[in-house]
């Protein structure tokens, strides 16, 4: 099977790409409207882009209408959001944080899920998260307009939280007590548990 861009529809296009790049990450980004309304939604076209300064993007793009999501709203408005990483037992609090609420409407609040204060930015930390990155928009690219096309958040990491029990013994995240889901394609995640290791090649 072949498929052309050019001769598809984005629709098609999309279910495509979110079918074959897997498994994605996915950012559980907290921001804040100009008004003070907080804002909690999952974006899976997110990634870590570099350590020097720790930089990491995520990418909300636009609705059918064309028009910007709250969190791309929030982000460009005030400069910060803060990205959780989802674990197993918060995948549906995280997928029903997803639902088109209205702007008015915080699904933090709505869905009385526990926050507390963030350090070096507004937007608060989901508490039962067990990793967070405090942000400072670094700039923001969009790449076309219309239907589904790509905004680009670019964040600088100004703090980082681990909870402590997910630690292992040599101070980094424990992947089995990370327990971190993964998106597919259709309405599959993937979870962590199956893991292999393989040391890093080198040139003899
Ligand atoms: C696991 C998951 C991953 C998602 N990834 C993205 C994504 O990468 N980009 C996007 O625009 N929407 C994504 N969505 C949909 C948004 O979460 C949804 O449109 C949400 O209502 C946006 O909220 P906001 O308008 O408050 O920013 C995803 C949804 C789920 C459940």
């Amino acid at each position: 099977m072949q498929i052309s861009p050019a001769e598809s529809s984005t629709r098609d296009i999309y279910r495509h790409m979110v079918s074959l790049i897997t498994p994605r990450p996915i950012a559980w980004v907290t921001t804040v409207s100009e008004s003070g309304i907080t804002n909690l939604a999952p974006f899976s076209f997110f990634n870590g882009v570099g350590a020097n300064p720790p930089t990491l993007m995520f990418c909300p793009v636009n609705r059918r209408d064309g028009s910007f999501k709250h969190s791309l709203v929030n982000a460009m408005a005030t400069g910060e959001f803060v990205v959780h990483v989802v674990s197993f037992d918060l995948a549906e609090t995280m997928n029903d944080t997803s639902a088109d609420f209205d702007e008015e409407t915080s699904e933090i609040e709505a869905l009385g899920i526990e926050t507390v204060d963030s350090i070096y930015v507004a937007p608060p930390r989901i508490k039962a998260a067990p990793a967070a990155f405090e942000c400072k928009v670094d700039r923001v690219i969009h790449l076309n307009e219309g239907p589904a096309a790509a905004n680009i958040v670019i964040g600088q990491v100004v703090m980082m939280h681990i909870r402590d029990d997910i630690l292992g013994d040599d101070g980094l995240a424990d992947p089995a007590k990370l327990d971190a889901v993964g998106r597919l394609g259709r309405s599959d995640y993937a979870r962590t548990t199956d893991r292999f290791s393989l040391e890093r090649a080198r040139v003899n």
